[in-house]
């Protein structure tokens, strides 16, 4: 049994994952509400909050699997991407646990986690795939190999797309973290009420920022009243330029590199007219597309693997490597 922790953003996160990929325990702590004041993250309330949680969360998840440490033969932890003081306790917890047991520990990539989120369960995908991964820090498009290797074809030049749904959320009065709330009110919306325009780059790049700054403009032409009129008519027009852009790139990479297979996985792949524009697409289960552990255990399963004690000296990075 692999025991995952997640503590990269504002998820305080534990799982049991089986070496099959099975998952006997998911646990996901969201600080969403303790952030949503701030219409942010607040990096320095993350770490504290998941300090407070972490302990309790991977109890949390023993229990719910029905199992002590004493089942748990791996301990993986996420060691970036993210705000560096949170994964931080997530890590000090990982080693903590695998040193008093003698365990070895898996460091492992937060993204390699994402694409790791289609390996869990009884119908995993196989590389080799075309894989977008889009999220609240992320955008990329990745040629995988195999399990636990990729390549990158494309990323983002400005914004993530993730954050750009929820800068756009946030211009139109709606809560954090925006992507859901967009998603929902889009649905009473009319996507071609407003034709907002997505920059086209050059190769297999994504650019999200004029895209908000079109929101922002026509968000400020109207008064309080007529843009409370209008609000589902923007998020479904926004929402429908974002999953545009990411549709027909992702289609372009396949056309460039002959992919035949193509999965969707981040936090932007629980979008609904995401997930019905790729009807041809793998996409990762709902539950482990925004942040969890239980993807965090399953990339261990295809990562280095740190003996007992090398690890102790571990440190966290904050960009992607
Ligand atoms: O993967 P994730 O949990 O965290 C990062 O690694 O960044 O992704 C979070 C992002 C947020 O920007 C959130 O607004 C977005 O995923 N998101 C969505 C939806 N659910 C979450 N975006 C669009 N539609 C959704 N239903
Ligand atoms: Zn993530």
């Amino acid at each position: 049994m692999i025991l995952g922790i997640e503590t990269s953003c504002d998820e305080t996160a534990a799982a049991l994952v089986t070496g099959e990929g099975e998952v006997a325990a998911s646990v996901v702590s969201s600080q969403a509400d303790l952030h949503a004041r701030y219409g942010g993250v607040v990096p320095e309330v993350a770490s504290r909050r998941h300090l407070e949680l972490v302990s309790p969360v991977v109890n949390e998840a023993l229990h719910e699997a029905g199992v002590d440490l004493g089942a748990v033969t791996k301990v993986a932890v996420t060691q970036g991407p993210g705000l560096v003081g949170a994964l931080l306790v997530g890590i000090a917890a990982a080693k903590a646990i695998a040193w008093t047991r003698r365990l070895p520990l898996v460091p492992v990539d937060h993204l390699q986690g994402h694409v790791a989120s289609l390996y869990i369960g009884d119908d995993p995908v196989e590389p080799p795939f075309l894989c977008l991964l889009a999220s609240g820090g992320h955008t990329l498009l990745l040629d995988v190999r195999e399990r636990g290797r990729h390549a990158i074809l494309g990323s983002t030049l400005d914004d993530a797309a993730g954050e750009a749904f929820d800068k756009g959320a946030r211009l139109l009065g709606l809560g954090y973290p925006g992507g859901a709330e967009i998603d929902r009110l889009a649905r009473e919306g009319d996507p071609a009420a407003y034709d907002f325009p997505v920059a086209r780059v050059p190769g297999l790049d994504f650019s999200f920022s004029g895209l908000k700054t079109a929101l922002l403009y026509a968000v400020r032409a109207l008064s309080p009243a007529e843009l409370e009129e209008r609000r589902a008519d923007f998020a479904a027009s926004y929402q429908r330029a974002i999953v545009r852009a990411l549709v027909s790139r992702i289609h372009e990479a396949a056309e460039q590199t002959g992919a035949r297979r193509l999965a969707v996985v981040g936090g932007v792949a629980a979008n609904s007219e995401l997930r019905a524009g790729l009807p041809e697409a793998a996409l990762a289960p709902l539950r482990y597309c925004t942040d969890n552990a239980a993807m965090i255990a399953s990339a261990a399963r295809y990562a280095e693997v740190v003996a007992y004690p090398r690890y102790l000296g571990l440190d966290a990075y904050a960009s992607a490597v």
